[in-house]
């Protein structure tokens, strides 16, 4: 079947279509039905069935002869180290870690932190959880001990498991210090912390709460396999928001399982005994997805890389990768394609390697630029496929499924909704737009398997953020629009979360970091245009009156504070010191039309502005630290 007939079906008769696919997963006992839409908003896929997801990403492979191909390969330039995973190997070390979560009282439904870096023990960790029904939540290491806290506080783990450090290119990230500290500042205790030592810098252990990962393994027996209602969740991923406050997606065991199963074939087109590599960090969705569930539930060798796409040690590094382990699919943000074009423009490294068995490059994360696209097809001859998605459905709203139908390429689209997703183009009034024009991006309800059934213990702000601007639709974030071939074009967001390097962060979160320097009377945090980061967010920054010290000093003590406050990742360095922000005449601060003045792009005086001299205040102080221009 084509694509188009494939859209069809899955639209026609969603319950149909998603029960054939379940087929692909195994079950410990059948769903009562395929999809519970007995209390709207709220959709629940396969309900009243029961699984184990680790089972489906290690056991049954191992069951079905896979014992002996690698599952995992951990490729480490940072620590000059490799090691190969067989499934049984996995299984085993899955089953031990398991046990071990075990002796510290964890069980079904307990929550268990991930606090680590691109090592294999993360990946254990996390299936160790699903073996036995914990829910685990991995948060980013790049974020600072003040948003683990945050994320303490919220999923209240009774365990937290972490590395000792990550390893940047340019510095070791001492991981332990920041976990004390997180703990330290939440107001909910762990009862437990297991703490991966590594070589290059083991942490100090606290005594009665902290036990290194190898003593904790060591004296463990190893777990089996529990039955989890399909509805359970499986982990939460907090997410950036609007506000400061970050939202905990939950993914379920069931749909997760299987839209999961089913994207490896039908969008990326991948089979078992493949190799998938999904170039990004087990902190953020696309690890959660395609570093772990998606390729280990499809029977696939996946690539675990902790480096950079430069400088580890140079701008070859990928194609050493792809030829080295043999990957077929590669994934990753665009933002790395950039890195590699600045920095060998001619990719004339890729002459040293041969990448016989490379046949697709996906990329998402944020927009993908067509220079981007252009680049990565001349160099690669592969297909190369934008694809859009979010953490919150956890796997491809839009697509060229490969698997499928190769759709041709439209440069700066992902191309088409992929079945299960009905997307629409609204105005502000919930009314369709014509083809062509911008609006709002929505996905009528129900949305597929795999996505969100809500947020972590707050069914109202679910609500709230994503089902309550049109009844009977959910609310991407997302503006852009639709062709007349029915192609999507994913534009910008409506809110204020940026997008860094492929990495999202709210501006309020940010905000609300600088506010809390004692000279800071007013701020706003804008995204503006960056030609290798997508977006960098800039401050701009009104001081309390009488406030004289050296505007300088007060620059570097804000940027310090937002890394240590959000964390390194929102890579903020920018700061302008003005004397007010320009708002509307509520009181609204115009952060669009900062933006746009930034960006040196055209822009409307806001009917609505209380004053207008203060555009021009604004366009000066950007312009001072290198913005601002026209071109
Ligand atoms: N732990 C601690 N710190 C981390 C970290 C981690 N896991 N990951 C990143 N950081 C730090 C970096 O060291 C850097 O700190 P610095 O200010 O001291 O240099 C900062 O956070 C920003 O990191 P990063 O976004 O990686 O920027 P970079 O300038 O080091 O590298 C790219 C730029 C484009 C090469 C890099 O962003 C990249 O590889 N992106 C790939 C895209 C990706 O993985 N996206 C995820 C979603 S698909
Ligand atoms: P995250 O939840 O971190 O995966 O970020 C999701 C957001 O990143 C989306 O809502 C979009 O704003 C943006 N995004 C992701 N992929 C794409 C894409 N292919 N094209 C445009 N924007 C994208």
């Amino acid at each position: 079947m084509g694509y188009q007939a494939v859209y069809d079906r899955a639209k026609r008769d969603p319950a149909g279509f998603w029960d054939e696919v379940a087929g692909a997963i195994d079950w410990d006992s059948a769903w009562d039905r395929v999809l519970d839409a007995s209390n709207p908003p709220f959709y629940r896929w396969f309900a009243g069935a029961t699984l184990n997801t680790c089972f489906n990403a290690v056991d049954r492979h191992v069951l079905a002869g896979r014992g002996e191909q690698a599952a995992i390969i951990y490729d480490s330039p940072v620590t000059s180290t490799q090691e190969t995973i067989s499934y049984a190997q996995l299984q085993d070390r899955v089953a031990r870690f398991a046990g071990a979560l075990r002796d510290q009282g964890v069980g079904k439904g307990d929550r268990v932190i991930v606090y680590m870096p691109m090592v294999p023990e993360a990946v254990i960790a996390m299936l160790a959880c699903a073996r036995i029904g914990a829910v685990h939540s991995v948060v980013f290491g790049g974020f600072s001990a003040r948003e683990l806290a945050t994320r303490i506080d919220d999923a209240k783990p009774k365990v937290i498991v972490a590395g000792s450090c990550g390893i940047e290119p340019n510095r070791v990230v001492h991981y332990k210090p920041l976990l004390d500290e997180a703990i330290e500042l939440a107001t909910h205790k762990p009862k437990r912390c297991i703490v991966l030592q590594r070589l290059q810098e083991p942490g100090e252990l606290i005594a009665d709460r902290d036990t290194g990962w190898a003593e904790a393994v060591a004296a463990a027996t190893p777990a089996e396999c529990v039955p989890i209602a399909a509805t359970d969740p499986l982990y939460i991923l907090y997410t950036s928001g609007t506000t400061g406050q970050p939202k905990g997606v939950v993914r379920d065991n069931g749909g997760h399982a299987v839209a999961l199963h089913w994207s490896m074939g039908s969008v990326y087109d991948v089979k078992a005994g493949e190799v998938f590599w999904a170039a990004s960090d087990v902190g953020w969705v696309v690890g959660h997805s395609y570093i772990v569930y998606g390729p280990l539930l499809a029977g696939c060798t996946t690539v675990l890389y902790e480096g950079k796409p430069v400088g580890t040690p140079d701008a070859g590094a990928f194609w050493r990768v792809i030829e080295e382990h043999g990957v077929n699919v590669l994934f990753t943000a665009p933002t790395a394609f950039r890195a590699i074009k600045r920095a060998d423009p001619r990719g004339e490294l890729l002459a040293d390697y041969d990448l016989a068995g490379f046949r697709a490059l996906f990329l998402a994360g944020e927009r993908c630029d067509p220079d981007t696209l252009r680049w990565a097809q001349e160099m690669l001859q592969v297909p190369v496929i934008d694809h859009w998605w979010q953490t919150e459905t956890g796997w491809a709203i839009a697509a060229n499924c490969l698997g499928i139908e190769r759709l041709p390429v439209k440069p700066g689209s992902p191309t088409v909704a992929v079945p299960g997703y009905d997307v629409r183009v609204l105005d502000e009034d919930g009314h369709a737009v014509a083809a062509g024009d911008i609006g709002r991006i929505l996905i009528k309800l129900p949305l597929p398997p795999g996505c969100l059934p809500t947020l972590w213990g707050d069914d109202q702000r679910f609500v709230e953020s994503y089902l309550s601007a049109v009844d009977g639709y959910y609310l991407t974030g997302d503006a852009g629009y639709l062709d007349e071939d029915g192609y999507i074009f994913v534009m910008s967001r409506i809110d204020d979360v940026i997008n860094v390097a492929g990495h999202r962060l709210s501006t309020g979160g940010i905000e609300g970091a600088l506010a809390s320097h004692a000279d800071v009377a007013e701020c706003a945090v804008i995204g503006v245009a960056d030609e290798l980061k997508g977006e960098l967010p800039v401050g701009l920054v009104v001081l309390k009156a009488g406030v004289t010290r050296d505007s300088t000093a007060i620059v570097n003590e804000l940027i310090a504070l937002v890394r240590d406050e959000v964390g390194p990742v929102a890579a903020f360095k920018h700061v302008a010191i003005v004397e007010r922000l320009p708002k509307t005449r509520s009181g609204k601060i115009l952060r669009g039309t900062m933006k746009r003045i930034a960006d040196g792009r055209e822009y409307r005086m806001p009917a609505t502005i209380d004053d207008p001299a203060t555009l021009d205040e604004i366009k000066q102080a950007l312009a001072a630290i290198g913005y601002a221009k026209r071109g």
